[in-house]
């Protein structure tokens, strides 16, 4: 264990987040470990997953980031939300888990070897999963289900589209359509259209060749990570009482994403089509229904590559290309 330099407490090595910037901005540094609160567990950190939202944060783009999280400069040193790892000791308000316990879930500043996670958004692991499988999972299929049930109500039977079927969420999206009854398409590039028929999808769309809004009243349901059509396309293509749900949109400075957002809320707005827009919440129920379906095998992470965790700014700039193939994942601890 290493300590610090009066000996006493331990240290561990984290990913510091000084500055907004590219990801080789990022520095290792040697710090004490974090002191948890009475309702949160410490949690020796094996492996991490990295989103779009540690990349928005990272960066400081568009604006709005730096409106909650720090106009000049970042006011959290510490990125990463998804993890897998061991619970070392636990608050005195801890009932759900003991030291020892496999453990995944939701925790802020996750990119170092210990982190302070609240138990609420933690669940055991499955015992069917690795650690890195499970890493892949909490951001990607928390916003798949909620895209899709809370916000899309998704029917059996219904006809869901989704754009964007081979990334971090579209992976999970894919399956989870497919386990609640639907008829499902899944968009995406040439390489991945093998991939995502794998999962389940009934029909595959390669952007590379077809355009899936030149069809008239197909979907009831859009799931949209991507962001790339008209809203006029997206009407088009659903039928008249359908759902079109953004989950992103194109990265920019200023609006990124949230332009997107509220062009669908305001071109649907005196239409029977709906648009839905949402940030994912980590409430426990459905941090509990998604852990079900992984133990019943319902829905299975999909990993495009496994970095070190001295390679993380690499799996970092790897997502930024865009062309992640399900989840990035970083090894923290073996
Ligand atoms: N609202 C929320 O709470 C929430 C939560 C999580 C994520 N998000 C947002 O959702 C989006 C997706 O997140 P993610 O984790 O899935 O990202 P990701 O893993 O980085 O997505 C990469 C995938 O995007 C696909 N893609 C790129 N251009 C495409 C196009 N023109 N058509 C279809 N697919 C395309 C790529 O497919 P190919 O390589 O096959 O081209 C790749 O598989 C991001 O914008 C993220 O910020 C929102």
């Amino acid at each position: 264990m290493h300590t610090n330099h009066n000996g006493h407490l331990p240290l561990m090595r984290t990913v510091s987040h000084e500055r907004y910037g590219p990801a080789r901005k990022l520095k290792f540094k040697e710090v004490g470990r974090p002191t948890c609160d009475p309702d949160e567990v410490l949690v020796a950190v094996r492996s991490v997953s990295v989103n779009p939202f540690d990349w928005h944060n990272m960066t400081g783009t568009p604006l709005p980031v730096r409106l909650s999280g720090g106009l000049r400069r970042p006011k959290a040193s510490r990125l990463g939300v998804d993890v897998s790892g061991v619970v070392e000791s636990v608050g005195e308000n801890v009932s759900r888990f003991k030291s020892g316990d496999k453990v995944y879930g939701f925790a802020d500043g996750c990119f170092a070897e210990y982190v302070c996670a609240k138990q609420s958004e933690m669940m055991k692991m499955p015992d069917t999963l690795s650690f890195d499988q499970a890493a892949a999972v909490p951001v990607a299929a928390l916003t798949a289900l909620q895209g899709l049930v809370n916000n899309a109500e998704v029917q059996a039977n219904e006809h869901v589209l989704i754009n964007g079927a081979s990334g971090g969420v579209g992976t999970f999206a894919v399956q989870i359509a497919k386990a609640l009854g639907a008829e499902v398409t899944g968009v995406c590039g040439p390489t991945n259209v093998d991939m995502v028929k794998d999962l389940g999808a009934d029909h595959v769309i390669d952007y590379s060749n077809a355009d899936f809004t030149r069809t008239q009243g197909t979907y009831d349901v859009i799931l949209d990570n991507v962001g790339n059509k008209r809203m006029s396309q997206y009407k088009r293509c659903l039928t008249p009482e359908g759902r079109y749900v953004v989950v992103g949109g194109q990265k920019g400075f200023f609006l990124g994403p949230v332009a997107h957002m509220l062009k669908a809320l305001l071109s649907f707005k005196f239409s029977k089509q709906q648009a839905k827009v949402f940030m994912a919440t980590r409430t426990l129920k459905d941090i509990e229904t998604f852990t079900e379906m992984l133990a019943s095998g319902a829905i299975k992470p999909v990993i495009d590559r496994v970095y070190s965790f001295s390679e993380i700014r690499e799996a970092i700039d790897h997502l930024e290309t865009g062309r992640a193939r399900g989840k990035i994942i970083v090894t923290v601890a073996e």
